[in-house]
């Protein structure tokens, strides 16, 4: 039942001949023909309200969706996913994330045993090392307390917990400073450490595989950066820790075992945040903000898996999502935190959905006939009225967006934080009414003006909103997309925990490193655009 062709599925087809009618209906209509449909198309659970009555929907839609949902054996793959089997098929791994924040004390068993004891004892192995830094007895080689904690780690080993650092700063400890390195851009790496002293600064490697080039090169620079200023390896030991499903190689490079931190196989990199990837919010926050963290993942998983799809809100936001990616042909997705400390929320979403539903075969391989995941970007807001709202507004492609607000500030400063919200609204309100030019011409705007000016609106949006931005707070929010992501990847029938188009970039480029090296062995190999451009690289690096 779940896999048969979407697009022939009656409840696909339902949907599609609805969408024709729904098409000829203005949100300005919808909201003229119900005064109550702001509340109507909104649920609040678990603290977090999703305001969804901006997207052209009916309660008749909302039906034939949850139908779809149905159909596509969603309650079965919610199971599967639960019960721990091996659901990421084309690596034969189950997919755990959610055990990472599992505080029922049941028994998660993969090939035979129980993974929750192991789980448990790094989550108190990290908080030990948090404890640690934060009360300055964590040393370095030269006796100096370790106040600055650089992650070494990419993608998932890096977007995750500069995105957590960043929303949880109000919660961290002040004279701790954390800092992210990625990127193969020695800048990157140079820029970071130019302030800082080897005496005092912890390098934490973040890489499941430990293979990873980016953050090996890394590892390596920092490596060499110590050895500038110790001279001997066995300083080493004091200012590096590792996070990684390879203990093995993190102690081949030379990382104490008791500051080897291990996550596992079936915790994807997009989704481990939860896991040993976290030790630097960790540090950052403490252990009880980061349980609170976790336990605010939690909650979400058990509302997910427990509430009805009519009001379960990573249910909602992915049908919505299907709803204007495959019948509105929406081919874009806008996240707009209207808070400054999730500014990374929008980059570290664009991992989880793009590299999990960005897939164009099925799970029988065969290639979809329909879209899948939309283009995700944003920014947070005020800053994105300035830049690209433009578009949102007057351009031509559809771009739903996620309006995200919390009700107070954690740093109440006159009424900056009603003028914030202010905005927030308006823009949401915007997209959906628009201005006509009736409207237009009641205010004198000239004749001349009017198409220029005009607002269509029929813009959707959802608002979602929290009364705080606080680590169980920011767990549910993670918790609501990984989930909205999952659900639509079974609606679309892909498999989201893989990321094989990762891989020919990767392997592509280890055969044109010995290229700009001088080797000309492989010369003939390459196309005529590669090899050209090689050539104008030697040409002019040396100068
Ligand atoms: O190249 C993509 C990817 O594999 C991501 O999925 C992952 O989060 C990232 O690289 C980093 O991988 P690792 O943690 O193994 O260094």
């Amino acid at each position: 039942m779940g896999r048969q062709n979407r697009k022939k599925m009656p409840e696909w087809q339902a949907l599609g001949k609805h969408a024709v009618k729904m098409k000829k209906l203005h949100l300005r209509d919808l909201f003229a023909a119900d005064p109550e449909r702001g509340s109507r198309f909104a649920v609040e659970a678990e603290g977090i309200r999703l305001d969804y009555s901006k997207h052209p929907v009916t309660a008749e839609t909302m039906e034939l969706l949850i139908g779809l949902a149905r159909a596509c054996g969603l309650d079965n793959e919610i199971e599967r996913m639960f019960a721990a089997e091996k659901i990421n098929e084309t690596e034969n791994r189950p997919v755990l994330h959610w055990a990472l924040r599992d505080f029922s004390g049941r028994a998660v068993q993969v090939d035979g045993s129980d993974v929750m004891p192991t789980i448990r004892r790094v989550r108190e192995r990290m908080a030990v090392a948090a404890e640690r830094i934060r009360s300055g007895c964590w040393l370095g080689h030269g006796g100096q307390p370790l106040t600055h904690v650089v992650n070494l780690g990419i993608g998932g080993s890096d977007l995750g917990p500069q995105m957590a650092y960043q929303a949880l700063r109000f919660y961290s400890q002040r004279n701790l400073h954390f800092h992210f390195v990625s990127n193969l851009d020695p800048g990157h790496l140079a820029e970071t450490l130019r302030p800082l002293s080897a005496e005092n600064t912890l390098f934490i490697i973040a890489s499941k595989t430990f293979t990873t080039q980016e953050t090996m090169a890394n590892a390596a620079g920092a490596r060499a950066w110590l050895l500038q200023h110790f001279s001997q390896e066995t300083a080493l030991s004091r200012h590096f820790a590792a996070v990684t499903a390879n203990p093995r190689a993190a102690a081949a490079f030379g990382v104490a075992t008791e500051n080897i931190f291990e996550f596992w196989e079936w915790v994807g990199g997009r989704y481990s945040l939860a896991s040993a990837v976290g030790l630097p919010v960790l540090m950052a926050v403490g252990p009880e903000r980061f349980t609170e963290m976790l336990r605010g993942y939690w909650a979400m998983d058990n509302h997910f898996c427990s509430s009805p799809w009519e009001k379960n809100l990573p249910v909602l936001l992915a049908l919505l999502g299907v709803w204007q990616i495959n019948f509105h042909d929406a081919p874009t997705h806008v996240v707009l935190p209207y808070d400054q400390y999730l500014r990374r929320f929008p980059a570290y979403l664009q991992q989880l959905d793009m590299e999990s539903n960005g897939k164009r075969v099925n799970r029988e391989g065969r290639s979809v006939d329909y879209a899948t995941g939309p283009v995700l970007w944003g920014e947070p807001g005020t800053n994105g009225q300035h830049a690209f709202f433009q578009l949102l507004h007057q351009g031509v492609h559809r771009a739903p967006c996620d309006f995200i607000g919390f009700c107070r500030s954690l740093n109440p400063y006159k009424d900056h934080h009603e003028r914030l919200l202010a905005n927030m609204f308006a823009q949401s309100q915007a997209l959906a009414f628009g201005r006509t030019q009736e409207e237009l011409a009641a205010e004198n705007v000239s004749e001349a003006l009017l198409p220029f000016r005009e607002f269509p609106g029929n813009r959707p949006s959802n608002t979602i909103m929290a009364e705080e931005l606080t680590p169980d707070v920011l767990g549910k929010l993670i918790a609501l997309y990984e989930h909205k992501v999952f659900v639509q990847g079974v609606i679309w029938n892909i498999f989201s925990f893989d990321q094989w188009g990762v891989e020919l970039g990767k392997s592509l480029a280890k055969k044109i490193l010995p290229r700009l090296a001088g080797d000309t062995e492989t010369e003939s190999s390459q196309d005529s655009s590669t090899r050209a451009l090689i050539e104008y690289f030697k040409k002019h690096s040396s100068k």
